[in-house]
């Protein structure tokens, strides 16, 4: 079955009370990516963006030529005015890469209070300045350390949130992640990925929530297109179970998993979150970009990785744009996926609900035994 763009109409908010201002583009012309401008009338039904039937590679070459279109450049049909203004704004995983080139768009976009999550408060400081050096027009930035390997770091980094923003957040942007090249058990006994991307992100999403202001606060859960690889016969049973399992350990397809199982957390906090009415919660892939996600791959197969790069990768940047844009969606990207500029078809065992939501319980019931995490809220 070729994937469709089933929903592909969508507005880009603002963040302010100007969201009501009208549509930039109303004349249906297809974007020169062949996509979709927001706020088009509905488009013909099925009607598909990128072509079905691209090979993976080709598939990496269409997103090199086709960036996603940048938020913070005034000609692009995704700038708004003011989008950041007076907003506090939380991006993790924001010393390098995707985070820190999202954390930079947002802080020139003009943001009041931008908080950067990183491992340590030296690398927070070396952000901070090569924000503020790069032309980033932030009042305030502060840092928040944590360390996703570690729970009571998570839960800690949450708490000291709550005391740094006692207003809220109108934005936060979880993109801390890990692609590990090999199997590896960390300090709580889960593999680094699935503790990165999946246990201390579903920790951090369901602290972070309360934290969200009510009033168009918005919460994006930095995934990847890589989930779309998984497939069934990959595992029996349990996912979550089979992502942390050593049998049959293989990088790319366990980080593919990881991915799949985020997206479970990210839909388990989209439903705590309401019908994003006045909380969105949505999932974003900014597409294969050159960032410092294969550092722990060996020197060939970085060199491999590297020489593939110009034909496979966008630059971070424009990966970067991907976040914000998704951080500026409104109530139609709500438990949804945005990559490419277009909500986006999720695998066929994301949009199997009963599927999520089992493994969404394997999880809770995980992370709901953590000391200081709270999941009121959410379904268990
Ligand atoms: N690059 C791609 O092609 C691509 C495509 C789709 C999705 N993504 C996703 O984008 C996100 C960002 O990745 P990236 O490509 O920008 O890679 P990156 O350059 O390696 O950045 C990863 C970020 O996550 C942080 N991080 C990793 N492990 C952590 C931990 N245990 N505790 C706290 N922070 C941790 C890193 O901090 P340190 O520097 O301190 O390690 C870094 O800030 C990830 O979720 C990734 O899965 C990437």
């Amino acid at each position: 079955m070729p994937r469709r763009y089933e929903k592909a109409t969508y507005t880009v908010h603002p963040l302010t009370p100007t969201s009501l201002i009208g549509p930039h583009h109303q004349n249906g012309t297809p974007s020169p990516h062949g996509r979709l401008h927001p706020r088009l009338p509905p488009p013909p039904a099925g009607l598909p963006t990128r072509p079905d039937n691209l090979s993976l590679l080709g598939q990496l070459r269409w997103g090199v030529a086709h960036p996603p279109l940048d938020p913070a450049d005034p000609t692009s049909a995704f700038y708004r005015p003011g989008a950041f203004t007076e907003r506090t704004v939380l991006v993790t995983g924001a010393n390098t890469g995707l985070g820190f080139e999202a954390a930079l768009k947002i802080a020139k976009m003009g943001c009041k209070t931008l908080i950067l999550g990183v491992r340590s408060a030296e690398k927070g400081e070396a952000t901070r300045r090569r924000i503020v050096d790069g032309g980033g027009a932030v009042e305030d930035v502060r840092v928040l350390v944590v360390e996703m390997g570690e729970f009571a770091s998570v839960v800690t980094a949450v708490r000291e949130l709550k005391e740094m923003v006692p207003g809220g957040l109108d934005v936060a942007v979880l993109c801390a992640g890990v692609a590990a090249p090999k199997f590896e058990v960390g300090k709580e006994g889960w593999e680094t990925g699935v503790m990165v991307n999946v246990l201390a992100t579903a920790v951090m999403g369901a602290g972070v929530l309360p934290l969200v202001k009510r009033d168009g606060g918005r919460l994006v859960f930095v995934n990847s297109n890589a989930n779309d690889l998984v497939k069934r016969e990959w595992f029996e049973g349990s996912l979550l179970q089979a992502v942390n399992s050593p049998k049959g350990w293989d990088g790319v397809r366990r980080y593919a998993m990881t991915k799949l199982t985020g997206l479970a957390v990210m839909k388990a906090v989209a439903r705590a979150a309401g019908d994003g009415e006045r909380v969105v919660v949505n999932a974003v892939c900014p597409g294969m970009c050159k960032t410092e996600l294969g550092r722990n791959y060996s020197w060939y197969e970085r060199l491999a990785m590297g020489l593939m790069r110009p034909l496979t990768s966008r630059t971070a940047e424009a990966g970067g744009r991907s976040l914000v844009t998704a951080a500026m969606l409104e109530k139609e990207s709500h438990g949804k996926f945005w990559h490419n500029d277009v909500l986006y078809p999720m695998h066929e065992l994301a949009e199997d609900e009963e599927f999520m939501k089992k493994t969404w319980r394997e999880i809770a019931e995980i992370i709901s035994k953590v000391p200081g995490v709270d999941l009121t809220g959410f379904e268990q």
